[in-house]
Protein backbone atom coordinates (compact mmCIF):
# COMPACT_ATOMS: atom_id res chain seq x y z
CA UNK A 1 0.00 0.00 0.00
CA UNK A 2 1.12 3.55 -1.26
CA UNK A 3 2.62 5.74 1.97
CA UNK A 4 0.49 8.46 2.84
CA UNK A 5 2.77 11.78 3.64
CA UNK A 6 0.56 13.11 5.97
CA UNK A 7 2.95 12.37 9.32
CA UNK A 8 5.30 10.76 7.39
CA UNK A 9 8.87 11.47 8.10
CA UNK A 10 10.83 12.39 4.62
CA UNK A 11 14.64 13.00 4.30
CA UNK A 12 15.28 15.16 0.93
CA UNK A 13 18.32 15.82 -0.16
CA UNK A 14 19.37 18.89 -2.02
CA UNK A 15 16.64 20.54 -0.35
CA UNK A 16 18.62 23.66 -1.17
CA UNK A 17 18.70 23.50 -4.93
CA UNK A 18 15.90 24.65 -7.52
CA UNK A 19 14.36 21.28 -7.70
CA UNK A 20 14.23 20.70 -4.22
CA UNK A 21 12.48 24.12 -2.81
CA UNK A 22 9.95 23.04 -5.12
CA UNK A 23 9.66 19.47 -3.86
CA UNK A 24 10.53 20.22 0.30
CA UNK A 25 7.34 22.90 -0.21
CA UNK A 26 4.86 20.11 -2.02
CA UNK A 27 5.85 17.62 0.39
CA UNK A 28 5.67 20.04 3.55
CA UNK A 29 1.92 21.02 2.04
CA UNK A 30 1.29 16.97 2.30
CA UNK A 31 1.69 17.52 5.87
CA UNK A 32 5.32 15.13 6.44
CA UNK A 33 8.05 15.73 8.64
CA UNK A 34 10.93 16.85 7.09
CA UNK A 35 14.47 16.06 7.39
CA UNK A 36 16.53 18.65 4.97
CA UNK A 37 19.69 18.23 3.54
CA UNK A 38 22.53 20.28 1.23
CA UNK A 39 25.34 22.25 2.51
CA UNK A 40 24.17 25.93 2.03
CA UNK A 41 22.95 26.61 5.27
CA UNK A 42 21.66 29.81 4.88
CA UNK A 43 19.18 28.38 2.40
CA UNK A 44 18.57 25.53 4.76
CA UNK A 45 17.55 28.45 7.36
CA UNK A 46 15.06 30.20 5.10
CA UNK A 47 13.33 27.39 4.20
CA UNK A 48 12.95 26.20 8.25
CA UNK A 49 11.51 29.86 8.75
CA UNK A 50 9.36 29.93 6.10
CA UNK A 51 8.18 26.54 6.24
CA UNK A 52 7.52 26.95 10.15
CA UNK A 53 6.53 23.52 11.95
CA UNK A 54 7.38 20.05 10.69
CA UNK A 55 11.10 21.06 9.63
CA UNK A 56 14.73 19.95 10.60
CA UNK A 57 17.42 21.04 8.68
CA UNK A 58 20.86 19.35 8.55
CA UNK A 59 23.93 20.09 6.57
CA UNK A 60 25.49 17.34 4.95
CA UNK A 61 28.35 17.21 2.30
CA UNK A 62 27.31 14.01 0.03
CA UNK A 63 30.82 13.69 -1.16
CA UNK A 64 32.41 12.94 2.21
CA UNK A 65 31.40 9.27 2.72
CA UNK A 66 32.18 9.59 6.51
CA UNK A 67 29.62 12.78 6.76
CA UNK A 68 27.14 10.81 5.11
CA UNK A 69 27.52 7.49 6.80
CA UNK A 70 27.87 9.39 10.20
CA UNK A 71 24.23 11.29 9.18
CA UNK A 72 22.87 7.91 8.22
CA UNK A 73 23.18 6.42 11.56
CA UNK A 74 22.04 9.30 13.33
CA UNK A 75 19.33 10.06 11.26
CA UNK A 76 16.45 8.12 12.93
CA UNK A 77 13.99 6.68 11.01
CA UNK A 78 12.77 7.89 7.74
CA UNK A 79 9.73 6.63 6.23
CA UNK A 80 10.65 8.33 2.86
CA UNK A 81 13.65 9.39 0.95
CA UNK A 82 13.94 11.67 -2.08
CA UNK A 83 17.18 11.56 -3.40
CA UNK A 84 17.09 14.63 -4.97
CA UNK A 85 20.59 16.01 -4.77
CA UNK A 86 23.05 16.11 -7.96
CA UNK A 87 25.69 17.99 -9.27
CA UNK A 88 25.73 18.72 -13.47
CA UNK A 89 29.19 16.57 -14.66
CA UNK A 90 29.02 18.11 -17.99
CA UNK A 91 31.99 18.52 -20.46
CA UNK A 92 34.60 16.51 -21.62
CA UNK A 93 35.76 13.34 -19.19
CA UNK A 94 39.48 14.74 -20.45
CA UNK A 95 38.77 18.30 -18.79
CA UNK A 96 38.19 16.86 -15.71
CA UNK A 97 40.62 16.53 -12.70
CA UNK A 98 40.23 12.70 -10.72
CA UNK A 99 38.46 13.94 -7.72
CA UNK A 100 35.93 15.82 -9.91
CA UNK A 101 35.02 12.44 -11.27
CA UNK A 102 34.88 11.28 -8.08
CA UNK A 103 32.47 13.78 -6.48
CA UNK A 104 30.20 13.58 -9.54
CA UNK A 105 29.75 10.07 -8.96
CA UNK A 106 29.84 10.28 -4.97
CA UNK A 107 27.22 12.64 -5.05
CA UNK A 108 24.90 11.79 -7.82
CA UNK A 109 25.50 7.99 -7.40
CA UNK A 110 27.08 6.31 -4.23
CA UNK A 111 24.95 9.12 -2.21
CA UNK A 112 21.46 7.92 -3.14
CA UNK A 113 23.01 3.90 -3.21
CA UNK A 114 24.87 4.18 0.20
CA UNK A 115 21.66 6.32 1.81
CA UNK A 116 19.53 3.25 0.59
CA UNK A 117 21.57 0.81 2.34
CA UNK A 118 21.41 2.58 5.26
CA UNK A 119 17.52 3.30 5.38
CA UNK A 120 15.74 0.55 4.03
CA UNK A 121 16.43 -2.01 7.44
CA UNK A 122 14.40 0.19 8.49
CA UNK A 123 11.74 0.97 6.43
CA UNK A 124 11.55 -2.99 5.89
CA UNK A 125 11.42 -3.71 9.04
CA UNK A 126 7.97 -1.55 9.37
CA UNK A 127 6.51 -3.21 6.55
CA UNK A 128 6.43 0.72 5.03
CA UNK A 129 8.34 3.08 3.02
CA UNK A 130 8.93 4.63 -0.41
CA UNK A 131 12.08 5.70 -2.17
CA UNK A 132 12.43 8.53 -4.56
CA UNK A 133 15.27 9.11 -7.23
CA UNK A 134 15.73 12.23 -8.85
CA UNK A 135 17.18 11.15 -12.37
CA UNK A 136 17.11 13.07 -15.30
CA UNK A 137 15.95 12.30 -19.36
CA UNK A 138 19.81 12.14 -18.87
CA UNK A 139 19.41 9.19 -17.47
CA UNK A 140 17.78 8.08 -20.72
CA UNK A 141 19.40 9.46 -23.59
CA UNK A 142 23.33 9.87 -23.88
CA UNK A 143 24.21 13.18 -25.71
CA UNK A 144 27.73 14.78 -26.21
CA UNK A 145 29.50 16.63 -23.39
CA UNK A 146 27.57 14.68 -20.38
CA UNK A 147 29.46 11.47 -20.09
CA UNK A 148 29.56 11.78 -16.30
CA UNK A 149 26.08 12.68 -15.77
CA UNK A 150 24.65 10.35 -18.16
CA UNK A 151 26.84 7.71 -16.60
CA UNK A 152 25.71 8.39 -12.83
CA UNK A 153 22.17 9.24 -13.92
CA UNK A 154 21.84 6.03 -16.45
CA UNK A 155 23.67 4.34 -12.81
CA UNK A 156 20.62 5.50 -10.61
CA UNK A 157 18.11 4.79 -12.73
CA UNK A 158 19.24 0.93 -13.01
CA UNK A 159 19.94 0.90 -9.53
CA UNK A 160 16.04 2.54 -8.75
CA UNK A 161 14.85 -0.52 -11.12
CA UNK A 162 16.47 -3.11 -9.57
CA UNK A 163 16.19 -2.53 -6.09
CA UNK A 164 12.26 -1.99 -7.07
CA UNK A 165 11.77 -5.32 -8.11
CA UNK A 166 13.54 -6.97 -5.33
CA UNK A 167 11.39 -5.00 -2.81
CA UNK A 168 7.77 -6.08 -4.45
CA UNK A 169 5.08 -7.09 -1.83
CA UNK A 170 7.79 -5.47 1.19
CA UNK A 171 5.47 -2.36 1.32
CA UNK A 172 8.46 -0.09 0.71
CA UNK A 173 7.38 1.39 -3.02
CA UNK A 174 10.17 2.56 -5.51
CA UNK A 175 9.79 5.69 -8.02
CA UNK A 176 12.31 7.18 -10.51
CA UNK A 177 11.66 10.80 -11.55
CA UNK A 178 13.38 11.75 -15.00
CA UNK A 179 13.18 15.76 -15.31
CA UNK A 180 13.37 17.65 -18.85
CA UNK A 181 14.81 20.64 -19.15
CA UNK A 182 13.55 22.77 -16.49
CA UNK A 183 13.16 26.42 -16.12
CA UNK A 184 12.85 29.13 -13.71
CA UNK A 185 15.18 27.93 -11.26
CA UNK A 186 17.48 24.81 -10.63
CA UNK A 187 20.68 23.68 -12.63
CA UNK A 188 19.57 24.44 -16.39
CA UNK A 189 17.84 27.85 -15.09
CA UNK A 190 20.80 28.60 -13.79
CA UNK A 191 22.84 28.48 -16.93
CA UNK A 192 20.66 31.03 -18.26
CA UNK A 193 20.76 29.67 -21.93
CA UNK A 194 18.08 29.05 -24.47
CA UNK A 195 16.78 25.98 -26.25
CA UNK A 196 16.63 25.78 -29.80
CA UNK A 197 13.13 27.05 -30.90
CA UNK A 198 10.38 23.83 -30.03
CA UNK A 199 11.99 22.76 -27.28
CA UNK A 200 9.73 23.39 -24.23
CA UNK A 201 10.52 23.23 -20.57
CA UNK A 202 8.69 22.13 -17.41
CA UNK A 203 8.58 24.07 -14.17
CA UNK A 204 10.02 22.60 -10.48
CA UNK A 205 6.81 22.34 -9.28
CA UNK A 206 5.43 20.31 -11.70
CA UNK A 207 8.47 18.35 -10.86
CA UNK A 208 7.43 18.22 -7.33
CA UNK A 209 4.11 17.34 -8.32
CA UNK A 210 5.95 14.40 -10.01
CA UNK A 211 7.72 12.79 -6.77
CA UNK A 212 4.19 13.14 -4.56
CA UNK A 213 2.58 11.45 -7.10
CA UNK A 214 5.35 9.07 -7.19
CA UNK A 215 4.89 8.12 -3.52
CA UNK A 216 1.10 8.57 -3.19
CA UNK A 217 0.63 6.13 -6.13
CA UNK A 218 3.87 3.67 -6.03
CA UNK A 219 4.78 4.84 -9.49
CA UNK A 220 7.91 3.53 -10.90
CA UNK A 221 8.48 5.91 -13.50
CA UNK A 222 7.59 9.69 -14.19
CA UNK A 223 9.23 11.91 -16.77
CA UNK A 224 8.66 15.57 -16.36
CA UNK A 225 9.41 16.81 -19.73
CA UNK A 226 7.12 17.67 -23.21
CA UNK A 227 6.29 14.72 -25.57
CA UNK A 228 9.14 15.53 -27.86
CA UNK A 229 11.72 15.26 -25.32
CA UNK A 230 10.10 11.72 -24.32
CA UNK A 231 10.07 10.94 -27.45
CA UNK A 232 13.73 10.81 -27.61
CA UNK A 233 13.98 8.97 -23.87
CA UNK A 234 11.58 6.21 -26.15
CA UNK A 235 13.92 5.64 -28.70
CA UNK A 236 16.90 5.99 -27.38
CA UNK A 237 17.12 2.35 -26.19
CA UNK A 238 15.99 0.79 -29.17
CA UNK A 239 18.30 3.48 -31.61
CA UNK A 240 20.46 5.55 -29.58
CA UNK A 241 22.45 6.42 -32.67
CA UNK A 242 19.33 8.31 -34.39
CA UNK A 243 18.87 9.88 -31.45
CA UNK A 244 21.93 11.32 -31.09
CA UNK A 245 21.71 12.92 -34.59
CA UNK A 246 18.88 14.18 -34.24
CA UNK A 247 20.06 15.86 -31.36
CA UNK A 248 23.60 17.23 -33.15
CA UNK A 249 21.31 17.84 -36.16
CA UNK A 250 19.17 20.28 -33.97
CA UNK A 251 22.58 22.09 -32.36
CA UNK A 252 22.49 20.16 -29.29
CA UNK A 253 26.65 19.82 -29.09
CA UNK A 254 27.02 23.36 -29.30
CA UNK A 255 24.15 23.89 -26.56
CA UNK A 256 26.10 21.45 -24.69
CA UNK A 257 29.39 22.81 -24.85
CA UNK A 258 27.72 26.16 -23.69
CA UNK A 259 26.40 23.87 -20.85
CA UNK A 260 29.52 22.64 -19.90
CA UNK A 261 31.15 26.54 -19.55
CA UNK A 262 28.36 27.69 -17.45
CA UNK A 263 28.68 25.04 -14.92
CA UNK A 264 32.18 24.69 -14.47
CA UNK A 265 31.73 26.41 -11.17
CA UNK A 266 29.73 23.35 -9.99
CA UNK A 267 32.44 20.69 -10.79
N1 LIG B 1 17.17 21.58 -13.30
C1 LIG B 1 17.03 20.74 -14.32
O1 LIG B 1 16.76 21.18 -15.45
C2 LIG B 1 17.19 19.25 -14.09
C3 LIG B 1 16.91 18.40 -15.17
C4 LIG B 1 17.05 17.04 -14.99
C5 LIG B 1 17.45 16.52 -13.77
N2 LIG B 1 17.74 17.36 -12.75
C6 LIG B 1 18.15 16.76 -11.48
O2 LIG B 1 17.37 17.31 -10.44
C7 LIG B 1 18.12 17.30 -9.23
C8 LIG B 1 18.08 18.68 -8.59
O3 LIG B 1 18.71 19.58 -9.49
P1 LIG B 1 18.52 21.16 -9.44
O4 LIG B 1 18.17 21.60 -10.79
O5 LIG B 1 17.68 21.55 -8.29
O6 LIG B 1 20.04 21.59 -9.20
P2 LIG B 1 20.66 22.73 -8.26
O7 LIG B 1 19.74 23.89 -8.16
O8 LIG B 1 22.04 22.94 -8.76
O9 LIG B 1 20.69 22.01 -6.85
C9 LIG B 1 21.55 20.92 -6.62
C10 LIG B 1 21.34 20.44 -5.20
O10 LIG B 1 22.27 19.37 -4.93
C11 LIG B 1 22.95 19.69 -3.73
N3 LIG B 1 24.33 19.23 -3.73
C12 LIG B 1 25.27 19.40 -4.69
N4 LIG B 1 26.45 18.94 -4.26
C13 LIG B 1 26.27 18.48 -3.00
C14 LIG B 1 27.11 17.88 -2.01
N5 LIG B 1 28.43 17.67 -2.24
N6 LIG B 1 26.57 17.54 -0.83
C15 LIG B 1 25.27 17.76 -0.57
N7 LIG B 1 24.41 18.31 -1.46
C16 LIG B 1 24.92 18.66 -2.66
C17 LIG B 1 22.94 21.21 -3.65
O11 LIG B 1 23.05 21.61 -2.31
P3 LIG B 1 24.24 22.54 -1.73
O12 LIG B 1 24.80 23.33 -2.83
O13 LIG B 1 23.57 23.30 -0.63
O14 LIG B 1 25.19 21.54 -1.19
C18 LIG B 1 21.55 21.53 -4.19
O15 LIG B 1 20.61 21.43 -3.16
C19 LIG B 1 19.53 16.84 -9.61
O16 LIG B 1 19.70 15.48 -9.28
C20 LIG B 1 19.58 17.07 -11.09
O17 LIG B 1 20.51 16.21 -11.73
C21 LIG B 1 17.61 18.72 -12.87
Amino acid sequence: MPVELNGSRVLLTGATGGLGQAIARALHARGANLVLTGRKVEVLDGLVAELGDRVEAKPLDLSDDGSLRGFCAETGSVDVLVANAGIPGTGKLTEYEPEQVDRVIDVNLRAPVQMTHALLPGMLERGRGHLVYVSSMSGKVATARSSLYNGTKFGLRGFAYAVREDLRGTGVGVTTVFPGFISGAGMWADSGLDLPRGIRTKSPEQVADAVIEGIEKDKAEIDVAPLFVRLGGWLAGPAPNLVAAINKRGGGEDIADSLADSQRDKR
